[in-house]
Protein backbone atom coordinates (compact mmCIF):
# COMPACT_ATOMS: atom_id res chain seq x y z
CA UNK A 1 0.00 0.00 0.00
CA UNK A 2 1.38 3.23 -1.08
CA UNK A 3 0.48 6.89 -0.71
CA UNK A 4 -0.49 8.65 -3.91
CA UNK A 5 -1.20 11.69 -5.07
CA UNK A 6 -2.80 12.75 -8.17
CA UNK A 7 -2.75 16.63 -9.35
CA UNK A 8 -5.37 17.20 -11.26
CA UNK A 9 -8.51 14.47 -11.49
CA UNK A 10 -9.59 14.92 -15.39
CA UNK A 11 -10.03 12.08 -17.56
CA UNK A 12 -6.61 10.40 -16.91
CA UNK A 13 -6.28 11.59 -13.22
CA UNK A 14 -9.50 10.23 -12.21
CA UNK A 15 -9.07 6.79 -13.97
CA UNK A 16 -5.28 6.66 -12.72
CA UNK A 17 -6.77 7.65 -8.84
CA UNK A 18 -9.32 4.74 -8.86
CA UNK A 19 -7.06 2.38 -10.63
CA UNK A 20 -4.28 2.55 -7.90
CA UNK A 21 -6.90 2.68 -5.44
CA UNK A 22 -8.74 -0.46 -6.92
CA UNK A 23 -5.66 -2.41 -5.91
CA UNK A 24 -5.09 -1.38 -2.24
CA UNK A 25 -3.36 2.32 -2.47
CA UNK A 26 -4.45 5.27 -0.63
CA UNK A 27 -5.51 8.00 -2.90
CA UNK A 28 -5.59 11.96 -2.89
CA UNK A 29 -7.22 13.80 -5.76
CA UNK A 30 -6.56 16.98 -5.79
CA UNK A 31 -8.11 19.40 -8.44
CA UNK A 32 -8.66 23.63 -8.51
CA UNK A 33 -11.81 22.95 -9.76
CA UNK A 34 -14.23 23.08 -6.64
CA UNK A 35 -17.44 21.98 -8.13
CA UNK A 36 -15.59 18.54 -9.66
CA UNK A 37 -14.11 17.70 -6.13
CA UNK A 38 -17.21 18.53 -4.98
CA UNK A 39 -19.58 16.26 -7.86
CA UNK A 40 -16.97 13.12 -7.02
CA UNK A 41 -16.81 13.28 -2.87
CA UNK A 42 -20.76 12.23 -3.96
CA UNK A 43 -19.65 9.21 -6.30
CA UNK A 44 -20.54 11.15 -8.90
CA UNK A 45 -18.62 10.62 -11.95
CA UNK A 46 -18.13 14.00 -14.36
CA UNK A 47 -16.71 11.38 -17.20
CA UNK A 48 -18.74 8.88 -18.72
CA UNK A 49 -16.93 5.58 -18.52
CA UNK A 50 -18.23 2.50 -18.49
CA UNK A 51 -17.89 1.38 -14.30
CA UNK A 52 -16.30 4.33 -13.21
CA UNK A 53 -19.10 5.40 -11.11
CA UNK A 54 -18.89 1.61 -9.54
CA UNK A 55 -15.54 2.11 -9.24
CA UNK A 56 -15.68 5.56 -7.33
CA UNK A 57 -18.48 4.33 -4.83
CA UNK A 58 -16.67 1.55 -3.80
CA UNK A 59 -13.00 3.17 -3.53
CA UNK A 60 -15.01 5.98 -1.56
CA UNK A 61 -16.52 3.58 0.41
CA UNK A 62 -13.61 1.57 1.22
CA UNK A 63 -11.54 4.70 2.35
CA UNK A 64 -8.86 4.31 -0.85
CA UNK A 65 -10.08 7.78 -2.25
CA UNK A 66 -10.42 10.81 -1.44
CA UNK A 67 -10.87 14.31 -3.21
CA UNK A 68 -9.19 17.86 -1.88
CA UNK A 69 -8.86 21.22 -3.52
CA UNK A 70 -5.62 21.57 -0.67
CA UNK A 71 -1.99 21.04 -1.94
CA UNK A 72 -0.46 21.17 0.76
CA UNK A 73 -2.59 18.47 2.38
CA UNK A 74 -1.75 16.25 -0.88
CA UNK A 75 1.82 16.69 -1.29
CA UNK A 76 2.46 15.91 2.42
CA UNK A 77 0.45 13.24 2.32
CA UNK A 78 1.50 11.59 -0.81
CA UNK A 79 4.50 9.54 -1.63
CA UNK A 80 4.32 9.59 -5.14
CA UNK A 81 2.20 12.43 -6.63
CA UNK A 82 1.31 12.33 -10.08
CA UNK A 83 1.07 15.32 -12.46
CA UNK A 84 -1.98 14.72 -14.99
CA UNK A 85 -3.40 18.05 -16.06
CA UNK A 86 -3.91 18.97 -19.29
CA UNK A 87 -1.48 20.03 -21.74
CA UNK A 88 -3.57 21.48 -24.75
CA UNK A 89 -2.69 22.68 -28.21
CA UNK A 90 -1.97 26.64 -28.34
CA UNK A 91 -3.32 28.73 -31.52
CA UNK A 92 0.33 28.11 -33.28
CA UNK A 93 0.33 24.05 -32.43
CA UNK A 94 2.98 24.35 -29.66
CA UNK A 95 2.19 22.45 -26.28
CA UNK A 96 0.98 25.23 -23.76
CA UNK A 97 2.65 24.18 -20.37
CA UNK A 98 0.48 26.46 -18.18
CA UNK A 99 -1.47 23.88 -16.58
CA UNK A 100 1.81 21.91 -15.68
CA UNK A 101 3.98 25.40 -14.75
CA UNK A 102 1.12 26.30 -12.06
CA UNK A 103 0.63 22.84 -10.92
CA UNK A 104 4.30 22.41 -10.55
CA UNK A 105 4.76 25.88 -8.57
CA UNK A 106 1.63 25.11 -6.35
CA UNK A 107 3.35 21.50 -5.51
CA UNK A 108 6.83 22.92 -4.91
CA UNK A 109 5.71 24.90 -1.60
CA UNK A 110 5.49 21.68 0.16
CA UNK A 111 8.27 19.54 -1.24
CA UNK A 112 10.27 17.30 1.66
CA UNK A 113 11.43 13.74 2.04
CA UNK A 114 12.32 12.94 -1.26
CA UNK A 115 8.60 12.92 -3.00
CA UNK A 116 8.61 11.35 -5.96
CA UNK A 117 6.75 13.32 -8.62
CA UNK A 118 5.59 11.48 -11.87
CA UNK A 119 4.79 13.06 -14.88
CA UNK A 120 1.69 11.29 -17.07
CA UNK A 121 0.62 14.64 -19.18
CA UNK A 122 1.83 14.13 -22.03
CA UNK A 123 5.11 17.27 -22.02
CA UNK A 124 7.33 17.93 -24.92
CA UNK A 125 10.79 17.68 -24.18
CA UNK A 126 12.55 20.55 -22.07
CA UNK A 127 9.70 20.51 -19.36
CA UNK A 128 11.40 18.72 -17.03
CA UNK A 129 14.07 21.60 -16.97
CA UNK A 130 11.22 24.51 -16.55
CA UNK A 131 9.68 21.90 -13.64
CA UNK A 132 13.25 21.94 -11.89
CA UNK A 133 13.87 25.60 -12.44
CA UNK A 134 10.35 25.98 -10.75
CA UNK A 135 11.10 23.64 -7.32
CA UNK A 136 14.59 25.09 -8.01
CA UNK A 137 13.08 28.74 -7.14
CA UNK A 138 11.30 27.30 -3.82
CA UNK A 139 15.06 26.03 -2.79
CA UNK A 140 14.29 22.44 -3.28
CA UNK A 141 16.63 20.26 -4.54
CA UNK A 142 16.20 16.82 -6.48
CA UNK A 143 17.59 13.96 -4.64
CA UNK A 144 16.47 15.78 -1.38
CA UNK A 145 12.95 16.90 -1.29
CA UNK A 146 12.35 15.29 -4.57
CA UNK A 147 12.71 13.03 -7.86
CA UNK A 148 11.34 13.41 -10.94
CA UNK A 149 9.89 10.60 -13.54
CA UNK A 150 8.17 10.52 -16.77
CA UNK A 151 5.05 7.67 -16.84
CA UNK A 152 3.19 8.22 -19.77
CA UNK A 153 -0.34 7.01 -20.57
CA UNK A 154 -1.56 5.03 -23.13
CA UNK A 155 -5.47 4.23 -22.21
CA UNK A 156 -8.05 4.87 -24.82
CA UNK A 157 -11.11 7.23 -23.81
CA UNK A 158 -14.36 5.39 -24.30
CA UNK A 159 -12.45 2.08 -22.72
CA UNK A 160 -10.28 3.97 -20.21
CA UNK A 161 -10.96 1.39 -16.94
CA UNK A 162 -10.36 -1.62 -18.94
CA UNK A 163 -7.19 -0.09 -20.18
CA UNK A 164 -5.67 1.19 -17.09
CA UNK A 165 -6.37 -2.51 -15.74
CA UNK A 166 -5.06 -4.13 -18.72
CA UNK A 167 -2.49 -2.03 -19.77
CA UNK A 168 -0.53 -2.76 -23.51
CA UNK A 169 3.00 -1.93 -21.59
CA UNK A 170 3.73 0.61 -18.86
CA UNK A 171 6.73 3.38 -19.47
CA UNK A 172 8.69 4.27 -16.53
CA UNK A 173 11.38 7.14 -17.67
CA UNK A 174 13.52 7.75 -14.99
CA UNK A 175 17.18 7.89 -13.68
CA UNK A 176 17.20 6.35 -10.38
CA UNK A 177 16.74 3.23 -9.00
CA UNK A 178 15.24 4.36 -5.83
CA UNK A 179 12.42 6.01 -8.56
CA UNK A 180 12.35 3.28 -10.82
CA UNK A 181 11.60 0.66 -8.09
CA UNK A 182 9.49 1.99 -6.51
CA UNK A 183 7.27 2.54 -9.72
CA UNK A 184 7.49 -0.45 -10.95
CA UNK A 185 6.34 -1.74 -7.21
CA UNK A 186 3.28 0.74 -7.47
CA UNK A 187 2.41 -0.55 -10.80
CA UNK A 188 3.11 -4.51 -10.04
CA UNK A 189 -0.56 -5.56 -9.84
CA UNK A 190 -1.24 -4.50 -13.71
CA UNK A 191 0.39 -7.48 -15.63
CA UNK A 192 1.61 -5.81 -18.63
CA UNK A 193 5.85 -5.66 -20.74
CA UNK A 194 7.77 -2.45 -18.33
CA UNK A 195 9.61 -0.51 -20.30
CA UNK A 196 12.41 1.29 -18.25
CA UNK A 197 13.89 3.82 -20.30
CA UNK A 198 14.99 7.76 -20.17
CA UNK A 199 12.73 10.69 -19.16
CA UNK A 200 13.49 11.99 -22.83
CA UNK A 201 12.81 8.28 -24.10
CA UNK A 202 10.06 7.93 -22.33
CA UNK A 203 8.65 11.34 -23.80
CA UNK A 204 9.18 10.36 -27.51
CA UNK A 205 7.58 6.76 -27.43
CA UNK A 206 4.42 8.58 -26.22
CA UNK A 207 4.72 11.66 -29.13
CA UNK A 208 6.02 8.25 -31.50
CA UNK A 209 3.05 6.41 -30.21
CA UNK A 210 0.53 8.83 -30.90
CA UNK A 211 2.01 10.26 -34.36
CA UNK A 212 1.89 6.21 -35.93
CA UNK A 213 -1.82 5.79 -34.34
CA UNK A 214 -2.70 9.12 -35.99
CA UNK A 215 -0.82 8.09 -39.56
CA UNK A 216 -2.58 4.57 -39.44
CA UNK A 217 -5.97 6.72 -39.58
CA UNK A 218 -4.70 9.31 -42.43
CA UNK A 219 -3.57 6.35 -44.39
CA UNK A 220 -6.37 4.45 -44.59
CA UNK A 221 -8.80 7.38 -45.34
CA UNK A 222 -6.37 8.11 -48.36
CA UNK A 223 -7.09 4.69 -49.27
CA UNK A 224 -10.96 4.89 -48.66
CA UNK A 225 -11.23 8.04 -50.61
CA UNK A 226 -9.32 6.17 -53.81
CA UNK A 227 -11.71 3.34 -52.97
CA UNK A 228 -14.66 5.51 -53.82
CA UNK A 229 -12.95 6.64 -57.25
CA UNK A 230 -12.95 3.16 -58.49
CA UNK A 231 -16.22 1.44 -56.46
CA UNK A 232 -14.44 -0.99 -54.01
CA UNK A 233 -15.30 -1.59 -51.16
CA UNK A 234 -12.48 -0.01 -48.65
CA UNK A 235 -14.07 -2.98 -45.99
CA UNK A 236 -12.59 -5.66 -48.51
CA UNK A 237 -8.90 -4.61 -49.26
CA UNK A 238 -8.40 -4.12 -45.39
CA UNK A 239 -9.72 -7.72 -45.20
CA UNK A 240 -7.17 -8.68 -47.27
CA UNK A 241 -4.46 -6.34 -45.72
CA UNK A 242 -5.06 -7.42 -42.53
CA UNK A 243 -3.47 -10.92 -42.27
CA UNK A 244 0.00 -9.70 -43.02
CA UNK A 245 1.28 -9.75 -39.41
CA UNK A 246 3.58 -6.53 -40.64
CA UNK A 247 0.27 -4.49 -41.17
CA UNK A 248 -2.63 -6.13 -38.75
CA UNK A 249 -6.36 -4.54 -38.49
CA UNK A 250 -6.34 -3.01 -35.59
CA UNK A 251 -7.02 0.97 -35.72
CA UNK A 252 -7.80 0.41 -39.60
CA UNK A 253 -11.06 1.90 -39.58
CA UNK A 254 -12.04 4.53 -42.64
CA UNK A 255 -13.74 7.86 -41.18
CA UNK A 256 -13.87 11.39 -40.97
CA UNK A 257 -10.30 11.22 -39.11
CA UNK A 258 -9.06 11.82 -35.76
CA UNK A 259 -10.14 14.23 -33.30
CA UNK A 260 -10.57 14.35 -29.84
CA UNK A 261 -7.98 15.85 -27.13
CA UNK A 262 -4.68 13.68 -27.80
CA UNK A 263 -3.82 12.80 -31.80
CA UNK A 264 -4.18 15.87 -33.53
CA UNK A 265 -2.84 18.16 -30.27
CA UNK A 266 0.14 15.27 -29.81
CA UNK A 267 0.87 15.32 -33.29
CA UNK A 268 1.20 18.87 -33.74
CA UNK A 269 3.62 18.83 -30.54
CA UNK A 270 5.97 16.65 -32.39
CA UNK A 271 6.04 18.93 -35.46
CA UNK A 272 7.02 21.58 -33.09
CA UNK A 273 9.62 19.97 -31.64
CA UNK A 274 11.25 18.19 -34.54
CA UNK A 275 11.12 21.97 -36.03
CA UNK A 276 12.89 23.52 -32.96
CA UNK A 277 15.31 21.14 -33.72
CA UNK A 278 16.02 22.31 -36.94
CA UNK A 279 14.54 19.26 -38.06
CA UNK A 280 11.34 19.19 -40.89
CA UNK A 281 8.83 16.38 -40.19
CA UNK A 282 7.35 16.34 -43.91
CA UNK A 283 5.82 13.03 -43.04
CA UNK A 284 4.24 14.48 -39.86
CA UNK A 285 2.89 17.31 -41.54
CA UNK A 286 1.02 15.18 -44.53
CA UNK A 287 -0.57 13.06 -41.86
CA UNK A 288 -2.35 16.16 -40.31
CA UNK A 289 -3.23 18.02 -43.51
CA UNK A 290 -4.59 14.59 -44.66
CA UNK A 291 -6.67 14.90 -41.55
CA UNK A 292 -7.80 18.27 -42.22
CA UNK A 293 -8.87 17.42 -46.55
CA UNK A 294 -10.83 14.31 -44.64
CA UNK A 295 -13.29 16.77 -43.05
CA UNK A 296 -14.02 18.88 -46.28
CA UNK A 297 -13.93 15.18 -47.51
CA UNK A 298 -17.13 14.79 -45.87
CA UNK A 299 -18.58 18.03 -45.90
CA UNK A 300 -18.23 17.40 -50.39
CA UNK A 301 -20.35 14.53 -49.76
CA UNK A 302 -23.17 15.97 -48.27
CA UNK A 303 -22.88 19.04 -50.65
CA UNK A 304 -22.29 15.89 -53.74
CA UNK A 305 -25.75 15.07 -52.43
CA UNK A 306 -27.83 18.33 -51.64
CA UNK A 307 -26.02 21.59 -53.09
CA UNK A 308 -23.07 23.60 -52.73
CA UNK A 309 -25.13 26.08 -50.64
CA UNK A 310 -27.13 24.43 -47.57
CA UNK A 311 -29.63 27.00 -46.95
CA UNK A 312 -32.34 25.22 -47.81
CA UNK A 313 -31.65 22.40 -45.89
CA UNK A 314 -31.61 20.08 -42.56
CA UNK A 315 -29.21 18.07 -41.57
CA UNK A 316 -29.98 15.49 -38.69
CA UNK A 317 -26.38 14.94 -37.25
CA UNK A 318 -25.90 11.27 -35.32
CA UNK A 319 -22.85 11.36 -32.87
CA UNK A 320 -21.15 14.43 -31.22
CA UNK A 321 -18.44 13.22 -29.15
CA UNK A 322 -14.93 12.25 -30.69
CA UNK A 323 -15.97 8.88 -30.64
CA UNK A 324 -18.32 6.32 -28.65
CA UNK A 325 -18.33 5.62 -25.11
CA UNK A 326 -17.24 9.15 -23.88
CA UNK A 327 -19.31 12.33 -23.19
CA UNK A 328 -16.08 13.80 -24.41
CA UNK A 329 -16.71 16.40 -27.36
CA UNK A 330 -13.15 18.22 -27.29
CA UNK A 331 -11.82 18.83 -30.65
CA UNK A 332 -14.54 16.57 -31.67
CA UNK A 333 -14.20 16.24 -35.89
CA UNK A 334 -18.72 16.26 -35.40
CA UNK A 335 -18.46 19.94 -34.40
CA UNK A 336 -15.89 21.23 -36.73
CA UNK A 337 -17.96 19.43 -39.84
CA UNK A 338 -21.07 21.05 -37.97
CA UNK A 339 -19.23 24.00 -38.09
CA UNK A 340 -18.64 24.03 -41.82
CA UNK A 341 -21.95 23.21 -42.70
CA UNK A 342 -23.40 25.57 -40.81
CA UNK A 343 -20.94 28.25 -42.62
CA UNK A 344 -22.78 26.95 -45.80
CA UNK A 345 -26.03 27.62 -44.16
CA UNK A 346 -27.31 24.27 -43.17
CA UNK A 347 -30.00 23.73 -40.69
CA UNK A 348 -28.84 21.39 -37.94
CA UNK A 349 -30.55 19.13 -35.87
CA UNK A 350 -28.15 16.47 -33.95
CA UNK A 351 -28.76 14.00 -31.15
CA UNK A 352 -25.75 11.91 -29.17
CA UNK A 353 -26.83 9.67 -26.59
CA UNK A 354 -23.97 11.14 -23.77
CA UNK A 355 -22.30 14.03 -25.47
CA UNK A 356 -24.96 16.84 -25.97
CA UNK A 357 -24.29 18.52 -22.33
CA UNK A 358 -20.99 19.30 -23.40
CA UNK A 359 -21.70 20.37 -27.12
CA UNK A 360 -24.31 22.42 -25.61
CA UNK A 361 -21.61 24.51 -24.15
CA UNK A 362 -18.92 24.71 -27.40
CA UNK A 363 -22.17 24.76 -30.04
CA UNK A 364 -24.82 26.79 -30.33
CA UNK A 365 -27.57 26.97 -33.36
CA UNK A 366 -27.97 23.75 -33.50
CA UNK A 367 -31.36 21.49 -32.22
CA UNK A 368 -30.48 19.31 -29.71
CA UNK A 369 -32.77 16.20 -29.95
CA UNK A 370 -34.05 13.93 -27.80
CA UNK A 371 -33.19 10.68 -30.08
CA UNK A 372 -32.24 9.66 -33.47
CA UNK A 373 -35.83 9.69 -35.02
CA UNK A 374 -36.56 13.03 -33.69
CA UNK A 375 -33.22 14.65 -34.81
CA UNK A 376 -34.35 13.39 -38.25
CA UNK A 377 -37.78 14.40 -38.31
CA UNK A 378 -38.43 16.28 -41.57
CA UNK A 379 -34.27 16.49 -42.53
CA UNK A 380 -33.25 15.93 -45.87
CA UNK A 381 -30.13 14.06 -44.83
CA UNK A 382 -28.31 11.89 -41.71
CA UNK A 383 -25.00 12.61 -41.41
CA UNK A 384 -23.21 9.69 -39.00
CA UNK A 385 -20.07 10.99 -37.23
CA UNK A 386 -19.61 9.10 -33.99
CA UNK A 387 -20.05 5.12 -34.14
CA UNK A 388 -22.41 5.06 -31.43
CA UNK A 389 -23.76 1.39 -30.99
CA UNK A 390 -27.60 2.22 -30.06
CA UNK A 391 -27.23 3.56 -34.16
CA UNK A 392 -27.20 0.40 -35.33
CA UNK A 393 -30.60 -0.73 -34.05
CA UNK A 394 -31.81 1.73 -36.44
CA UNK A 395 -35.32 1.10 -37.58
CA UNK A 396 -35.34 2.12 -41.29
CA UNK A 397 -38.69 2.25 -42.26
CA UNK A 398 -39.49 4.58 -39.37
CA UNK A 399 -36.39 6.74 -40.04
CA UNK A 400 -37.51 6.76 -43.84
CA UNK A 401 -41.38 8.15 -42.69
CA UNK A 402 -39.37 10.86 -41.01
CA UNK A 403 -37.32 12.37 -43.43
CA UNK A 404 -38.04 14.56 -46.43
CA UNK A 405 -35.28 12.40 -47.99
CA UNK A 406 -33.77 9.33 -47.88
CA UNK A 407 -30.41 10.14 -47.88
CA UNK A 408 -27.40 8.70 -45.62
CA UNK A 409 -23.85 9.83 -44.96
CA UNK A 410 -22.47 7.27 -42.71
CA UNK A 411 -19.16 8.75 -41.82
CA UNK A 412 -18.04 6.26 -39.63
CA UNK A 413 -19.47 2.93 -41.55
CA UNK A 414 -21.27 2.20 -38.52
CA UNK A 415 -24.64 0.52 -40.72
CA UNK A 416 -25.01 -1.93 -42.94
CA UNK A 417 -24.81 -0.19 -47.01
CA UNK A 418 -27.21 -3.36 -48.40
CA UNK A 419 -29.61 -2.54 -45.19
CA UNK A 420 -29.87 0.69 -45.41
CA UNK A 421 -30.27 0.27 -49.64
CA UNK A 422 -32.77 -2.25 -49.49
CA UNK A 423 -34.95 0.23 -47.28
CA UNK A 424 -34.96 2.93 -50.61
CA UNK A 425 -32.18 4.67 -48.54
CA UNK A 426 -29.16 6.89 -51.40
CA UNK A 427 -26.11 5.24 -48.78
CA UNK A 428 -22.86 6.44 -48.95
CA UNK A 429 -20.17 5.66 -46.16
CA UNK A 430 -16.63 6.21 -46.36
CA UNK A 431 -14.56 4.20 -48.76
CA UNK A 432 -17.83 2.05 -49.77
CA UNK A 433 -21.33 2.77 -51.06
N1 LIG B 1 -7.68 12.03 -22.39
C1 LIG B 1 -6.96 11.03 -22.90
O1 LIG B 1 -7.49 10.11 -23.53
C2 LIG B 1 -5.46 10.98 -22.67
C3 LIG B 1 -4.75 9.80 -22.96
C4 LIG B 1 -3.39 9.76 -22.72
C5 LIG B 1 -2.75 10.88 -22.24
N2 LIG B 1 -3.44 12.02 -21.99
C6 LIG B 1 -2.74 13.19 -21.46
O2 LIG B 1 -3.06 13.32 -20.08
C7 LIG B 1 -3.11 14.71 -19.72
C8 LIG B 1 -4.44 15.02 -19.07
O3 LIG B 1 -5.46 14.88 -20.03
P1 LIG B 1 -7.00 14.84 -19.59
O4 LIG B 1 -7.77 14.50 -20.80
O5 LIG B 1 -7.12 13.99 -18.38
O6 LIG B 1 -7.23 16.38 -19.19
P2 LIG B 1 -8.50 17.00 -18.39
O7 LIG B 1 -8.65 18.38 -18.91
O8 LIG B 1 -9.64 16.06 -18.46
O9 LIG B 1 -8.01 17.04 -16.88
C9 LIG B 1 -7.11 17.98 -16.38
C10 LIG B 1 -7.57 18.36 -14.97
O10 LIG B 1 -6.56 19.18 -14.38
C11 LIG B 1 -7.18 20.20 -13.63
N3 LIG B 1 -6.21 21.29 -13.47
C12 LIG B 1 -5.90 22.29 -14.33
N4 LIG B 1 -4.94 23.07 -13.83
C13 LIG B 1 -4.63 22.56 -12.61
C14 LIG B 1 -3.68 22.93 -11.60
N5 LIG B 1 -2.90 23.99 -11.77
N6 LIG B 1 -3.63 22.19 -10.48
C15 LIG B 1 -4.45 21.12 -10.31
N7 LIG B 1 -5.36 20.72 -11.23
C16 LIG B 1 -5.43 21.44 -12.37
C17 LIG B 1 -8.40 20.57 -14.44
O11 LIG B 1 -9.37 21.22 -13.66
C18 LIG B 1 -8.85 19.19 -14.95
O12 LIG B 1 -9.78 18.59 -14.07
C19 LIG B 1 -2.84 15.49 -21.01
O13 LIG B 1 -1.48 15.83 -21.07
C20 LIG B 1 -3.18 14.49 -22.10
O14 LIG B 1 -2.46 14.73 -23.30
C21 LIG B 1 -4.78 12.09 -22.18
Amino acid sequence: MRNVGIIGTGYIGLVTALGLAEVGNRVICLDIDEEKINLLKKGISPIHEEGIEELLNRNIKEKRIFFTTDFQETIEKSEIIFICVNTPSKEDGEVDLSQVISSAKSISKFLKNRKIIAIKSTIPIGTLSKIREIFSKEGKKEGDEYELAIVPEFLREGKAVYDFFNPSRIVIGAEKDYVINSLKDLFSPFQAPMVITTPITAILIKYASNAFLAMRVSFINEIANICERFSVDVFEVIEGMKYDKRIGGEHLSPGIGFGGPCLSKDLMGLIKMAEKSGYEPDFLRAILEKNEHQVRHIVYKVKEQLSDLLYDYTISIWGLTFKPNTNDVRNSLAIKIINLLKNDGANIKAYDPYGMEEAKKIIKDVEYCNDIYEASKDSDLVLILTAWNEFKKVDFLKLKRLMKKPIIIDGVNILDPKEAKNHGFIYKGVGRE
